[in-house]
């Protein structure tokens, strides 16, 4: 079939070969961003005069016709025409005639395609920095709820120090918090207008970008026309702020599967985000959680993916950066759907406080409790924490824990403790009395969650 651009070829191409080189099986996805892109084009080269009032109505009612049916899924794609560009330029000539082909004045695909794609990501990062603070509300009702409930807290995965439940939630709320944080950052630079830079090169129209970045709502534009159409940092940006936030929810969801474990038991995920087993009928999976682990690999695949496409591409525009799409519209998939996911399942799941209470008790982990009650005596800690390495040593030889351990025992390891060691060995009074800034007590856990409220009402 004879090509938009099919003026210097004597021979076309044979449709295995077309197929490979279309982008329009996936890139159909920009077509809103696509038509609101020429619209605001078309009102430009109007408005400076480079086309007719006449010619400027007729394109312009040719695309919201185009831009109706599109919203209503009545379009009829072309691997012919390549891509959603040449797609959509077709279609309009064939709605308005030949009038349509002037729509292309002053501008080329390059310029086009990058617009688009700044559009489509502005609307979609929006998205997502709204998700993640809803996931994060969530969190934080989560909190409220929980800041005397008390759990054991790990590193290396041993018991370490037993933490307000509240407060291990928390630590993932500012992760989060982080998260939408960069994505709010990049709009900065998604919300930059590349149109008008032409195929690489500017343009001898008299058109005016200010005009069409603002028709479109962008806060300004790219400088250089080389750099706007060979600029995909944008996209490697929005990947990379989508892997790290991946990574935080990857862990996150580590956790709940580790915790809902015949092991542990600490939570429970509701039947509604859970699964069955077909053969074992006892099972309930936390599949939806280690779906979302999975899905990690896959966002980290697309940005890796992309860096690669680009290390070596020259300036400007190269083919090979028709390989930015299906990573991008992929990732925001994934993004959304386990943000939403996710939420869903926080929201729902049951916590066995009990479960988490018992396990605090059931371990050393307040053995530093000791360790401090005599540094405070002014024992060096060093030497505190040689004595109390011993008592934990008895115990274990004992089979017992450090509250179980009489007094006796204590005092022939060090004269200065006293009955009330037994009260510092609780771990709901370990927890309470951690109160330094940022730290696992009640008041710091609620000062904490007060600070995060706020932060979420300012915006
Ligand atoms: N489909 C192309 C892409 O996604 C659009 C830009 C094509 N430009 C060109 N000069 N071939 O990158």
């Amino acid at each position: 079939m004879k090509k938009l651009w099919g003026g210097r070829f004597t021979k076309t191409a044979e449709e295995w070969v077309d197929e490979f080189g279309a982008s329009i099986p996936f890139d159909k996805e920009l077509v809103e961003e696509d038509i609101e892109g020429s619209i605001a084009h078309v009102t430009m080269l109007g408005e400076c005069g480079i086309l007719s009032k006449e010619d400027v109505e007729k394109i312009q009612s040719g695309l919201l016709i185009l831009l109706e049916k599109a919203k209503k899924q009545q379009l009829e794609f072309s691997i012919a025409y390549e891509d959603i560009h040449l797609n959509i330029e077709k279609m309009l000539i064939d709605e308005i005639g030949p009038v349509g082909g002037k729509l292309h004045t002053g501008r080329s695909r390059n310029d086009q395609v990058a617009t688009d794609m700044h559009l489509y990501l502005r609307k979609r990062v929006n998205e997502i920095i709204e998700l993640i603070k809803e996931l994060q509300t969530v969190l934080v009702e989560k909190a409220e709820k929980h800041v005397e409930t008390i759990i054991p807290g790990y590193t290396h995965l041993q018991r370490a120090q037993p933490v307000s439940f509240a407060h291990h939630l928390m630590a993932y709320f500012w992760m989060f918090e982080r998260d939408r944080e960069r994505f709010t950052e990049s709009l900065k630079r998604i919300n930059k207008s590349p149109l008008g830079a032409g195929a690489l090169a500017g343009t001898t129209f008299p058109i005016d970008r200010q005009l069409t970045a603002e028709l479109l709502g962008f806060d300004g534009m790219y400088e250089n026309s080389i750099d706007a159409v060979s600029d995909r940092d944008f996209i490697i940006e929005f990947l990379s702020n989508s892997s790290i936030l991946m990574m935080h929810l990857s862990r996150f969801c580590e956790e709940l599967i580790l915790w809902s474990s015949q092991e542990f038991q600490f939570v429970e995920m509701d039947d509604t985000f859970a699964t069955g087993s077909s053969i074992m009928p006892q099972k309930k999976n936390p599949d939806m959680a280690e779906l979302i682990r999975g899905k990690t690999g896959r966002v980290y695949g697309n940005l890796f993916a992309l860096l690669t496409v680009m290390k070596g591409t020259p300036l400007a525009y190269n083919k090979d950066m028709q390989e930015d799409k299906e990573g991008m519209f992929d990732t925001v998939k994934t993004v959304t759907g386990s943000l939403k996911i996710f939420t869903g399942m926080i929201a729902t799941m049951k916590v066995n406080t009990a479960v988490m209470e018992k396990a605090t008790k059931q371990d050393f982990s307040n053995a530093t409790e000791l360790a401090d009650y005599l540094a405070a005596k002014g024992v060096p800690f060093r030497e505190a924490h040689e004595i109390v390495g011993k008592l934990v040593l008895t115990c274990i030889e004992k089979g017992i824990f450090l509250a179980d351990l009489p007094l006796t025992d204590y005092k022939e390891a060090s004269e200065l403790f006293e009955e009330d060691i037994y009260e510092a060995l609780n771990p709901y009074t370990a927890v309470n009395r951690r109160n330094s800034a940022g730290g696992t007590g009640f008041t710091e856990v609620k000062k904490a969650i007060g600070k995060a409220k706020k932060r979420l009402d300012e915006k």
